[in-house]
């Protein structure tokens, strides 16, 4: 249903058409019957200020941003919240009804209640590969969530010290060569890089090491069933994958702009499957 009075959010992305954002928040659209909609919008990196000046008049009620807009946006925002400002990156913008521009980081959030239900506790030691954006986040998450201990190994190593800068004593940086071995001890691996993708090469690291009791995860949601996922699995690790990530992040943007907060329904995952192809 969409009426003269719908509110209308929107993902801003260059490209943008890859994105499952429209069909999850579609799909909470039509189950909750909210006047309303969620449209796609491709907007060029070198234009994004001048279209983010322009939503307010339009009557927009916030976005989502993905690459390569989430750092680009902020000198156009009014205020960020403290994660966004903590992850120096914004994913999800409320333009407030005095047309002020909020910037909200929403990724730290959905990681982290994507793995709550699995990790029972245990919250000593975590292990993450990668130092792009999203492995900012996590980090960022991991600590909030009260891990006393997180290793971070990056193919390019100065990448994930200049990370680790940011975030003090809890985080320690290892050689990327180091993969397998820092895996003693923890509770939690999570691979944030971009291999085990479709048409990437898969990450390659030994699981020997890594305690039974361990939860891996990875933010690769195409294929569902990343290679890690599946070695791990069939070693008899809990394994979580990364779609909740994606739909969890998106609560809180949903609830600004919509004025509800929706459930994360076990109907959901199959629709995004169906959407992914
Ligand atoms: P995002 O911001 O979404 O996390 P990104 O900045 O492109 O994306 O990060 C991709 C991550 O995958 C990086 O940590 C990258 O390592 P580098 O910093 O060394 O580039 C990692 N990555 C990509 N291809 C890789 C490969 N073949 N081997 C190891 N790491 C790889």
């Amino acid at each position: 249903m969409l009426s003269g009075k719908g509110k209308v959010a929107a993902i801003i992305g260059w490209p943008v058409a890859h994105s499952l954002s429209p069909a999850l928040h579609t799909f909470w659209l039509n189950y909750y019957n909210i006047d309303g909609a969620y449209i796609p919008m491709p907007v060029k990196p070198e234009e994004l200020g001048e279209v983010i000046r322009i939503l307010p008049k339009l009557g927009i009620r916030g976005f989502n941003l993905t690459l390569p807009h989430k750092e680009l946006v902020i000198p156009f925002l009014d205020y960020m919240d403290e994660d966004a400002k903590a992850i120096g990156a914004v994913n999800t913008v409320l333009i407030a009804n005095d047309g002020t521009i909020q910037g909200m980081n929403t990724d730290a959030y959905g990681f982290i209640r994507n793995i709550q239900p699995h990790i029972d506790g245990k919250k000593n030691k975590a292990v993450v590969l990668g130092a792009g954006g999203a492995a900012k986040a996590i980090c960022y998450g991991l600590i909030k969530e009260g891990y006393n201990e997180i290793l971070l190994l990056n193919r390019t190593q100065e990448k994930a010290e200049e990370m680790a800068s940011h975030f003090g004593a809890h985080v320690h940086v290892l050689p990327w060569e180091q993969r397998a071995r820092a895996l003693d001890w923890a509770d939690l691996l999570v691979n944030a890089t971009s291999l085990g993708m479709e048409g990437k090469e898969p990450l390659d690291i030994n699981l020997d090491m890594l305690p039974k009791h361990a939860v891996v995860t990875d933010i690769v949601y195409t294929p569902l069933q990343t290679p890690l996922l599946k070695d791990a699995k069939g070693r008899g690790y809990l394994v979580v994958d990364g779609l909740g990530m994606l739909i969890h992040q998106a609560v809180p943007g949903f609830r600004a702009w919509f004025g509800m907060k929706p459930e994360v329904m076990p109907e959901l995952r199959p629709h995004l499957l169906k959407a992914l192809g």
